[in-house]
């Protein structure tokens, strides 16, 4: 299980220091939500951050974007160093073209759905997928509750990627609380802003998150 802890709950004036703690902690992944007050009602962050994390971290930078029309980013995010891109499916008109253009580079290729959306939204592109992203909030901030109804969601997304090579990845509301029961549903990836960031010592609660995923997978 991969945990990418959201640079969204960091402290933007010591984001290098905050990256490094939690990657030395044992996350092999840093999730960057990145927002254009349009798509959602937040505004956040662009390519020359991810530049200047390329700069201090090798960690994977899992690029979440929660913008209209992504696919005009794309060369923009993958020339600043990013390693895999997720669009939203309710923000692109062509999204087969847009996840083809994203593997086209190299990039992991992500599909985020929001709460509201159907996972048949995906089903004729899952041979393009790397990684399907189940929001468990509607997205916008960081520190919301997770969405019971999703677990159902996370379900039957398990079963819909079966024995394909498709991440499946969770956003949202996750805690120390709920980790386990997201790996037990088959969640390989999970997403965690503030229950990580906004601790009194977030590498200690990363390699508790850790140990939590990891026991909950041998007791299945
Ligand atoms: C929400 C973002 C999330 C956010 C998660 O719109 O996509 O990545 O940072 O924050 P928490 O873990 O606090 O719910
Ligand atoms: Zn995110």
């Amino acid at each position: 299980m991969i945990l990418a802890p959201s640079i969204l709950s960091a402290d933007f004036a010591n984001l290098g220091r905050d990256v490094s703690a939690v990657v030395e902690a044992g996350a092999r992944w840093i999730h960057v939500d990145v927002m254009d007050g349009v798509f959602v009602p937040n505004i956040t962050i662009g390519p020359v951050v991810v530049r200047s994390l390329r700069k201090v971290t090798d960690a994977h930078l899992d690029c979440h974007l929660m913008i209209v029309d992504p696919e005009r980013y794309i060369d923009d995010f993958a020339q600043s160093g990013a390693n895999g891109i997720t669009v939203h499916a309710e923000a692109t008109r062509h999204l087969q073209r847009t996840l083809c253009s994203i593997k086209e580079r190299g990039l992991v290729s992500g599909v985020s759905l929001n709460p509201s959306t159907s996972l048949d939204t995906v089903a004729y592109c899952l041979d393009v997928i790397d990684l399907l992203l189940v929001m468990t909030v509607n997205p916008g901030f960081g520190g919301q509750t997770f969405i019971e109804a999703m677990y159902r969601k996370i379900a039957q997304a398990r079963e819909m990627i079966g024995t394909r090579a498709i991440q499946l990845q969770v956003d949202g509301g996750v805690t120390k609380e709920n980790i386990g029961r997201l790996v037990r549903l088959g969640v390989d990836n999970v997403v965690a802003g503030s229950s990580v960031f906004h601790t009194d010592d977030p590498a200690t609660t990363v390699r508790e998150m850790l140990a939590i995923a990891s026991s909950s997978a041998k007791h299945e």
